[in-house]
C-alpha cells in the first residue's frame, strides 16, 4: 500500500510541472479571481490543497490540474459558485468523490490550449454532513460525501446505507449513476432508496425533488447523472446494519469453468435467497498471475448460508478473508489500488454461462497480448454482478428510474474490464484494444442472442454511451426534464464533462 502512495504523490507533481499557461490564461484566471471575488474558497495550482485534491482522483488519468478549484462549504455556496461561473466565459466540472475513471467525467482540464476554457472544478467534497432521524430511519447525506464518511456515521446508530462497496467512492456520482451494492437484492440499487435529492439548478434555485415534489426531477436523477443540476443533498432509506458476514475467496484459475457454472446458478437462485451478495472476478497481478475469486457479503449475517454451496465447494481455495465484520470494514478490504490510469469498459448480457465464458476468454487474450508488447507492470480485474429481474422489480415499487432494466424478462449479469497501467502511451493503447475488445464481445453476444442493451454508467469509459442504452422513452423523458430544469442548457454546454444526454442520438 505504501508504494501506491509514493507514486501516487509522485505523479501529482508530474502533473503539477506539466501544466501549461497558454496565451488566453487571463481568461480563465478571471474566473477564479470571480469565483473568490463572491468570497468562495478557491484553491490555485501550486498550494498544497490544490496538488493534494487534484491528486485526490482515483484514476491518475482524471488529475488534469484545472484552472483553479473552488470548494462550496453548504448549498447556498454551491448556488453562488453556479451563478458565479454562469456570468464568465469559463466552462466547469462537478466532482464528487473522484471515482469516475476517465479525464474530463469530473474535473475542469487546463493542459490542451484548445479546452482552455474548461478550466475550474467545483468540487462537492466540502458538503459532506451525514445527519439520520431515529424516527423516519433516514439519513440526509452531503452529495460530496464519501461512502466511508456516511457509514461511520450511520453504523453509530446501528443502521447503515446501500452504497458503494469500496469505501472511498463518492455519494452523489455513485447515486446518480444506479448504485450496485451489498443489499442490492434486498432494497434495490442505491438511487432506488433516495427519497429525495436536493438540488441546485443552473438559475442557482435550489429545488427538493422528491416523489410529491418535482417527481420527474426525482426519477431522472436516478440514473440520470450530471445533466440537471448540482445535488448537494441525499435522503436515503436506511438499513438495519448488523454485522455482515463475508470477504473474498481466492481460487486458482484452473477452477474457472466450475464458478461460470456457480455464478450462473447463483445468479437465478436469488429470488429464493436476498439477504446474500456475490461478484465473481479473474484478477490479473504481475505477482499472482490471473486467479478466480468470489466476493461474498451475507447482509443477515449468517455463514456459508446454503445459497452458497457452489462457491464453497469448489477446490482448491487459496486464501480466504471470510469473517464477521462492520459493513465499513467489508467496503475498506474492497478499496483498489491506487497510481494507476484506469480504462474501465462494461457489457451487459443474459445470465448465460456463454455470456461469462467468452468475457474471460477475451480477457485472457487480452492480457497474453499486452504481456507480449508491454511493460509487465499493470494490472487487470474483470467482475461478473448479478442484474437479476427482481432488482428492477425493487425499482419500479420505489418509483422507477431511468436505467430501463425494467424492461428486460431475464435474469441480466454485468460484465466489467478495469486495465491499469502507468503512462499515457499505455493508456492510449488500452483504450483503442478494449474499443475493440467491447465491439468483438458485442458482436458475439448479440449473435448469440445474449445481449443486453445496457451499460451501467458507473462502469462505462468515456467512448460508451450508457445514457444512449437506457431505451427511447427513457433517453426522451430525459431530454425532457433537462430541458425543463435547465432551459439554457448550461449543464449540457458549460458543464462538458460527465455523459451529456444532449450528446445522446
Ligand atoms: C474503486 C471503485 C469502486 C466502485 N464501486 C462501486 C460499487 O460498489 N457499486 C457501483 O455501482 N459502482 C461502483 N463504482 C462506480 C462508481 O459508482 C462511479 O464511478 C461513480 O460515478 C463515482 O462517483 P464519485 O462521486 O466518486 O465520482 P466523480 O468522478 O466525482 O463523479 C462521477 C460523475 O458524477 C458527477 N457528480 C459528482 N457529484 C455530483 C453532484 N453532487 N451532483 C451532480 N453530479 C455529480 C460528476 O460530474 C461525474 O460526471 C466504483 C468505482 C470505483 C473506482
Ligand atoms: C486580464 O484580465 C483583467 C481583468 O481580470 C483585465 O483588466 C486585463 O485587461 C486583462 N489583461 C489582458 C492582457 O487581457
Ligand atoms: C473494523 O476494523 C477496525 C480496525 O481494524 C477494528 O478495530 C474494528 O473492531 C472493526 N469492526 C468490527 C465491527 O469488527
Ligand atoms: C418481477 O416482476 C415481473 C413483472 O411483474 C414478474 O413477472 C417477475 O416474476 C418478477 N420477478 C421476480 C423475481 O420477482
Amino acid at each position: 500500500m505504501r508504494c501506491w502512495r509514493t507514486l501516487l504523490g509522485a505523479a501529482a507533481a508530474f502533473a503539477s510541472l506539466a501544466v501549461d499557461h497558454p496565451a488566453d490564461t487571463n481568461v480563465t484566471m478571471s474566473c477564479c479571481d470571480a469565483l473568490e471575488a463572491a468570497s468562495l474558497r478557491v484553491l490555485r495550482p501550486g498550494s498544497e490543497a490544490y496538488e493534494t485534491r487534484d491528486g485526490s482522483y482515483f484514476s491518475i488519468s482524471a488529475q488534469l490540474g484545472p484552472n483553479c478549484i473552488v470548494q462550496p462549504v453548504n448549498t447556498a455556496q454551491v448556488a453562488l459558485a453556479v451563478t458565479t461561473l454562469k456570468e464568465t466565459t469559463c466552462n466547469w466540472a462537478v466532482r464528487g468523490g473522484g471515482h469516475m475513471t476517465w479525464a474530463r467525467a469530473s474535473n475542469g482540464k487546463s493542459k490542451l490550449p484548445s479546452t482552455i476554457k474548461d478550466g475550474v472544478t467545483v468540487d462537492m467534497g466540502r458538503v459532506n454532513d451525514v445527519s439520520y432521524s431515529c424516527r423516519s430511519k433516514i439519513a440526509r447525506i452531503g452529495a460530496g460525501a464519501l461512502w466511508a464518511d456516511v457509514y461511520a456515521a450511520l453504523e453509530k446508530h446501528g443502521v447503515t446505507a446501500p452504497g458503494g462497496r469500496s469505501s472511498t467512492v463518492g455519494v452523489a456520482g455513485f447515486l446518480t449513476g444506479g448504485g450496485n451494492n451489498f443489499y442490492s437484492s434486498r432494497v434495490g440499487l442505491g438511487c432506488d432508496n433516495v427519497v429525495n435529492w436536493e438540488v441546485v439548478l443552473a438559475s442557482g434555485e435550489i429545488v427538493n425533488a422528491n416523489k410529491d415534489s418535482h417527481p420527474d426531477l426525482w426519477k431522472a436523477l436516478k440514473g440520470g447523472s450530471i445533466n440537471f443540476g448540482i445535488v448537494t443533498r441525499v435522503d436515503m432509506q436506511t438499513v438495519r446494519s448488523a454485522e455482515l458476514w463475508g470477504g473474498q475467496v481466492v481460487y486458482p484459475l484452473e477452477t474457472t469453468s466450475q464458478h461460470i457454472d456457480a455464478y450462473v446458478r447463483w445468479v437465478d437462485n436469488i429470488p429464493d435467497y436476498t439477504a446474500g451478495s456475490a461478484v465473481t472476478f479473474w484478477a490479473y497481478s504481475p505477482y499472482a498471475g490471473t486467479v478466480v475469486a468470489t466476493a461474498l457479503h451475507d447482509t443477515s449475517n449468517s455463514e456459508w448460508a446454503p445459497a452458497y454451496d457452489d462457491f464453497k465447494n469448489i477446490q482448491p481455495q487459496i486464501q480466504d478473508s471470510l469473517r464477521h465484520d462492520s459493513h465499513l470494514n467489508m467496503t475498506i478490504e474492497l478499496d483498489e489500488p491506487e497510481g494507476y490510469r484506469q480504462v474501465w469498459i462494461t457489457i451487459t448480457g443474459k445470465n448465460d454461462a456463454r455470456f461469462i465464458r467468452a468475457a474471460v476468454d477475451a480477457q485472457a487474450k487480452f492480457i497474453k497480448g499486452w504481456q507480449a508488447s508491454k511493460d509487465a507492470e499493470f494490472l487487470n480485474y474483470i467482475t461478473f454482478q448479478a442484474m437479476p429481474t427482481l432488482l428492477f422489480n425493487h425499482s419500479v415499487q420505489k418509483g422507477g428510474n431511468v436505467l430501463g432494466m425494467d424492461r428486460q424478462k431475464d435474469n441480466a449479469v454485468l460484465f466489467q474490464m478495469q486495465h491499469m497501467v502507468r503512462s499515457a502511451d499505455d493508456e492510449r493503447d488500452a483504450r483503442k484494444q478494449l474499443i475493440e475488445l467491447n465491439r468483438d464481445l458485442v458482436n458475439y453476444y448479440t449473435f448469440e442472442g445474449i445481449h443486453v442493451e445496457w451499460e451501467y454508467l458507473g462502469y462505462a469509459d468515456g467512448f460508451q454511451d450508457p445514457l444512449g442504452s437506457y431505451g427511447a422513452e427513457n433517453i426522451a423523458f430525459l431530454k425532457d426534464v433537462a430541458e425543463k430544469y435547465d432551459p439554457e442548457g448550461i449543464f449540457q454546454s458549460r458543464v462538458p464533462g460527465g455523459f451529456k444526454i444532449s450528446a445522446v442520438a
